[in-house]
């Protein structure tokens, strides 16, 4: 038998076979040993140079044709096997196309998103609409306008991520570490609206706050705050614990008793905290308040004249009253939970039960 013959011989055995393979792995098993790297007809290309050289251009053709026509009737057969096989596979009720889909899981609001709109719509019944001011934060807005000045104690009330500065300027940029230089800013905008006189306001400044500090189950390095500010004629204190009050019953439930304490902000003048009765244990002392029977719900004040004047208020004129708030806190205390790391630490488990 000749080479040519030889030939034709492997290409009739590898048709057959291939009619015979009636499943995936025989298929699998038939290309390997026919067209695969040591297949019998890539084999055959090597014989070639036992031919005379005036055959070897006929030779190769042929191969060529071989190869192409086995590749297309292996196509072929292949998609006739999966199609058996899938046939096979419904008769037998492996799959079970009445099956539904699996469902979309929609996502939710995370649990400080549901607090802040909380705060939100209490406020904003009070009146007060939502400012927003920059998280990225000049440092006289963060301390200076705010009566902090370098030398003042008070700035080391905050430890601070400082951000690269913008060359060539002089002005200093720093994570924002509580929402008040949002103060300075509304009552910019609203004292310069172009009208004739600076316009009464009534804000809060809701935004993430960051401070270069140890994170431990009280306090992360970044956490949200809520201000509040109202700038008008005859705001008094009164008018601030008022509002505090209506805040705490309309967030937690009425019932709870309020009580004021005199502080010191820089900002403020005077300034107070703010505590209500521990939601816990109704103030008979217990863990959560440390035994006092009392929970800090706010920082607060009048604002002070210097920031008035630094907003664009003529204090002779204008009051106001301002305070700030934890947002994460109060929601610990209202849900229970126990660890503030549980909100940025992405934990399906915890963020799922809200
Ligand atoms: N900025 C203060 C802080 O981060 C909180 C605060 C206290 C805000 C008194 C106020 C205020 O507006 O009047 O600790």
């Amino acid at each position: 038998m000749n080479l040519f013959e030889a030939l034709e011989q492997a290409y009739q055995t590898a048709q057959t076979a291939l009619e015979d393979a009636k499943d995936a792995g025989t298929l699998e098993t038939w290309y390997a040993d026919t067209l695969g790297r040591k297949g019998v007809i890539t084999l055959q290309v090597r014989s070639v140079g036992q031919l005379p050289a005036e055959d070897r251009p006929a030779f190769g053709k042929r191969v060529n044709e071989i190869k192409q026509a086995l590749e297309a009737a292996y196509t072929a057969q292949a998609q006739v096997v999966k199609t058996a096989e899938l046939a096979r596979a419904l008769e037998a009720g492996a799959i079970d196309v009445t099956l539904p889909g699996r469902p979309a899981t929609p996502g939710h609001l995370h649990l400080t998103t549901q607090t802040l709109r909380q705060i939100y719509s209490i406020f904003g019944r009070m009146g007060f609409e939502v400012y927003e001011a920059p998280d990225v934060e000049l440092e006289s807005y963060n301390f200076d306008l705010l009566n902090i000045p370098e030398y003042h104690p008070a700035r080391d009330m905050w430890d601070t991520f400082w951000v690269q500065q913008v060359r060539n300027s002089p002005a200093r940029l720093l994570l924002r570490t509580h929402t008040s230089p949002g103060q300075v800013r509304a009552m910019r905008e609203r004292a310069n609206t172009g009208r004739s006189a600076p316009e009464p306001i009534r804000v809060i400044l809701p935004g993430k706050c960051y401070r270069y500090e140890q994170i431990t189950a009280r306090s992360e390095h970044q956490f949200y705050q809520v201000e509040g500010l109202a700038v008008g004629k005859n705001i008094t204190m009164t008018d601030l614990i008022g509002t505090l009050t209506q805040f705490t019953s309309m967030f937690y439930g009425s019932g709870h008793k309020m009580r004021v304490r005199s502080s010191y902000f820089p900002f403020t003048e005077p300034s107070i905290e703010a505590d209500m009765s521990c939601i816990l244990c109704g103030g008979k002392g217990c863990r959560v308040c440390k035994y006092t029977g009392w929970l800090e719900i706010a920082g607060a004040g009048m604002v002070h004249p210097v920031v008035l004047k630094n907003g664009g208020y003529d204090p002779d004129e204008w009051s106001g009253f301002a305070f700030g708030t934890g947002v994460e806190r109060p929601a610990m205390l209202k849900y229970s939970v126990n660890d503030i790391r549980y909100f940025y630490g992405n934990d399906l488990r915890f963020l799922r039960q809200f």
